[in-house]
């Protein structure tokens, strides 16, 4: 399978979400130096494309991977006044893939398995590990995923030295 056919296979499975007008906000937020909507596209795409591979319900880990970080509103320079254990749990780290889950329900039917894979996501930041495999895919792929955007906002300051160095010399 050629990848355009992979590309155009994984946008008929989760076109409906990557066009609902909801999921389009994450549009508006920031994550890694990136957008939250083209991380999510990747961790759904790369985990449709390894679940393919695993002869896995791929259908199923593409669309609840690409809805693993489906909160809306952003986390950066919200204020907490909550202390202790309260103040862990509200901690953006802890609290998204539960706020992501929500959403998913509210405007997706998902089933057991997804919710698991939305829920389970920052594990082992969140100590509970999922429970099946597609949720394992998803905590891979988004990590992955996750640190290559760090790299490439990491690499840009390097790329900015090496031309005032080139100017310089
Ligand atoms: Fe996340
Ligand atoms: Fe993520």
């Amino acid at each position: 399978m050629e990848a355009k056919k992979y590309y155009e296979e994984f946008e008929t499975i989760v076109g409906d979400i990557l066009t609902h007008s909801e999921f389009q906000k994450l549009k508006n937020i920031e994550h890694h130096g990136n957008g939250l909507y083209e991380h999510s596209v990747a961790v759904g795409y790369y985990s449709y494309r390894v679940a393919k591979v695993l002869g896995m319900d791929y259908k199923s880990v593409a669309r609840g991977a690409t809805l693993h970080d489906f909160f809306t509103e952003s986390w950066q320079g919200q204020k907490k006044n909550s202390k202790g254990i309260k103040r862990i749990k509200e901690m953006h780290g802890f609290s998204h893939p539960k706020t992501a889950l929500i959403n998913a329900e509210k405007y997706f039917d998902i089933d057991e398995r997804q919710a698991d894979m939305i829920v389970k996501h920052m594990f082992p930041l969140t100590p509970i590990p999922p429970m099946h495999m597609g949720g394992w895919i998803v905590t891979a792929v988004d990590k992955c995923v996750a640190t290559r955007e760090l790299v490439f906002v990491n690499m840009r300051p390097i790329e900015r030295l090496k031309s005032l160095i080139l100017k310089a010399s």
